[in-house]
């Protein structure tokens, strides 16, 4: 503010100093104006860098996870563990989970001895929806409690709604362990990728069945009295 006795106000026109003061609190206001603008960017940009990384993780995760984890091999146990001709529980952790992933990346299977080096590792998980089956050493089935499916215990189907046998990993014994391939699930797309894939029930077609009953129906016939 200028008083009379400032000797630059009393040079200066009394429009020039309104001007003036107008300029300087235009500028000021465009400086805030620009420092929020620029402030608004950062922040968004760091909310925007928070929110990549686990989106980024999400999509690009299975690629990086594939090559480490996904042909990994697992060891079940010794083989002292696995008495032969027996069947038994076994667990294991799966590679291809996260720490973050907790207790849903343990995965059980069933570890079947039959002599030997020949041994054959079934996924725990019923091949009709997925119920977790249980061996019954006594009548030698795996049942499944869900809709009554039953396998035999060379993990062969043997009757109700599954319509092919118990998914089977890929085993090798290292040493005096037993491994297993745990990073890829059995599933139906592995096993066609698999060097034998194991043929799904096949259902005997009419024609094909027909010659086979008119046989059974002469021979009763012919073991009938006259
Ligand atoms: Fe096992 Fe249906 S899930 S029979």
């Amino acid at each position: 503010m200028s008083t009379p006795h400032d000797p630059g106000a009393q040079l200066q026109p009394e429009g020039t100093t309104e001007a003036t003061t107008a300029a300087a609190a235009k500028d000021a206001l465009h400086t805030r104006r620009a420092f929020l603008f620029k402030l608004s960017l950062y922040l968004n940009g760091a909310v925007g860098a928070v929110l990549a990384v686990p989106i980024f993780g999400y999509i690009l995760g299975p690629a990086f996870r594939k090559s480490a984890s996904y042909n990994s091999w697992v060891s079940l146990g010794t083989v002292s563990e696995f008495p032969e001709g027996e069947t038994r529980l076994a667990d294991y952790r799966n590679p291809v989970t996260m720490v973050s992933d907790g207790a849903t990346g343990n995965a059980a299977c069933w570890v079947r001895h039959i002599e030997g080096k020949r041994f054959q590792v079934f996924a725990i998980n019923c091949a009709h929806l997925g119920c977790p089956v249980r061996w019954f050493a006594q009548s030698r089935l795996f049942l499944c409690p869900c809709h009554g499916g039953a396998y035999y215990e060379d993990g062969s189907r043997a009757s109700g709604p599954p319509e092919r046998g118990l998914f089977e990993y890929e085993y090798k014994l290292v040493g005096n362990h037993l491994m297993i391939q745990a990073g890829a699930m059995p599933t139906p797309a592995t096993e066609a990728c698999a060097k034998k894939p194991k043929p799904l029930i096949q259902i005997e077609s009419p024609s094909s069945a027909a010659p086979a009953q008119e046989a059974e129906a002469a021979e009763r016939s012919s073991s009938w009295p006259a």
